[in-house]
C-alpha cells in the first residue's frame, strides 16, 4: 500500500504546489477579500470565476470549500467537474441529482 508521503511525492506539481488557503493565493486581493467576507458572514452567493487557464480559479474555489467544509464533509459536498472531459449531458444530469440533495453552493 502506498503511504501518504509517497502519494504526496508522486502528485503532479500543479496539485502538489496548489495554494491551500485563500491567503496562499498570489494576487487577486480584492477577490480574496470579498470571498473571505462572504464566508465569514455565511452568505456565499453563487459564483462564476472566469479568466485564462492557470490563474487560480480552481485553487480559489477549493480553498473556499476547505474553509466551508470539514475534511470529512469535503468529498460529499464538493464535486469537481472538468469541462474539457466531462461535458456530456449524462455527466451534468448525474451531478445535478446529487447536488440538488444538498441545495447548498453550486
Ligand atoms: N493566484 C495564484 N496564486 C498561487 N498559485 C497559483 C495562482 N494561480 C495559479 N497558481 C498555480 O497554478 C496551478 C493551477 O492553478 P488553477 O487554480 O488550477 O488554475 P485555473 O483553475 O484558473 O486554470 C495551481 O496549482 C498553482 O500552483
Ligand atoms: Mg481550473
Amino acid at each position: 500500500m502506498v503511504n501518504k508521503n509517497e502519494q504526496q511525492a508522486n502528485l503532479p506539481w500543479v496539485e502538489k504546489y496548489r495554494p491551500n488557503t485563500l491567503d496562499d493565493l498570489v494576487s487577486h486581493e480584492d477577490i480574496v477579500k470579498t470571498i473571505t467576507k462572504f464566508i465569514k458572514e455565511d452568505q456565499v452567493p453563487h459564483l462564476l470565476l472566469y479568466g485564462p487557464p492557470g490563474t487560480g480559479k480552481t485553487s480559489t474555489i477549493l480553498a473556499c470549500a476547505k474553509m466551508l467544509y470539514t475534511p470529512a464533509q469535503f468529498s460529499s459536498m464538493v464535486l469537481e467537474m472538468n469541462a474539457s472531459d466531462d461535458r456530456g449531458i449524462g455527466n451534468c444530469q448525474g451531478a445535478n441529482i446529487n447536488i440538488r440533495e444538498h441545495q447548498d453552493h453550486i
